[in-house]
């Protein structure tokens, strides 16, 4: 596990108990993580999700976990910010492929649709992983140019 990394975790409020739990879990390994979510009701998931992916984009945290009831919503909202790669992962496959492959710095976890052990097996894929580069750069920018083109 990478203790230099700079990771931020955010919820809304269907995610407040999943994200005491994983950022309990990731202290224990000893990972430095900042709280940016919600611990209060009715917390819009598109504000928490726009807020983490920009403080990604800005240099402030390499990696965000985003936790809302089925991941897809801040997911949806993550990946409306210019340059975030941001994907739900269920299962440890994906949250590790999609370092090594996509380079993606945002993972999303449904709380009503993932367990809590499994939660942080995928968290904890997700930060041990590292972006392989080599072809799959060459892929990830083809995204990076069409995202980055005038449409
Ligand atoms: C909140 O009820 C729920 O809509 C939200 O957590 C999330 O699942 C949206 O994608």
């Amino acid at each position: 596990m990478n203790k230099t990394l700079k990771l931020a975790i955010t919820n809304d409020h269907a995610s407040v108990d999943l994200k005491n739990t994983l950022l309990s879990h990731l202290k224990e390994k000893g990972v430095s993580v900042a709280d940016i979510g919600s611990n209060g009701e009715k917390a819009d998931y598109p504000e928490y999700a726009f807020s983490a992916a920009n403080a990604v984009i800005a240099g402030e945290y390499d990696l965000a976990v985003l936790l809302c009831g089925t991941g897809a919503g801040m997911c949806i909202a993550a990946n409306k910010v210019r340059g975030i790669r941001a994907v739900v992962c269920s299962e440890p496959y994906t949250a590790r492929l999609c370092r090594e492959h996509n380079n993606a710095q945002i993972i999303c976890i449904g709380s009503r649709v993932v367990g809590i052990e499994m939660a942080k097996m995928i968290v904890d894929c997700f930060l041990e992983a590292k972006f392989e580069g080599g072809r799959h750069e060459s892929r990830v920018n083809l995204i990076v140019d069409y995202e980055n083109a005038p449409q």
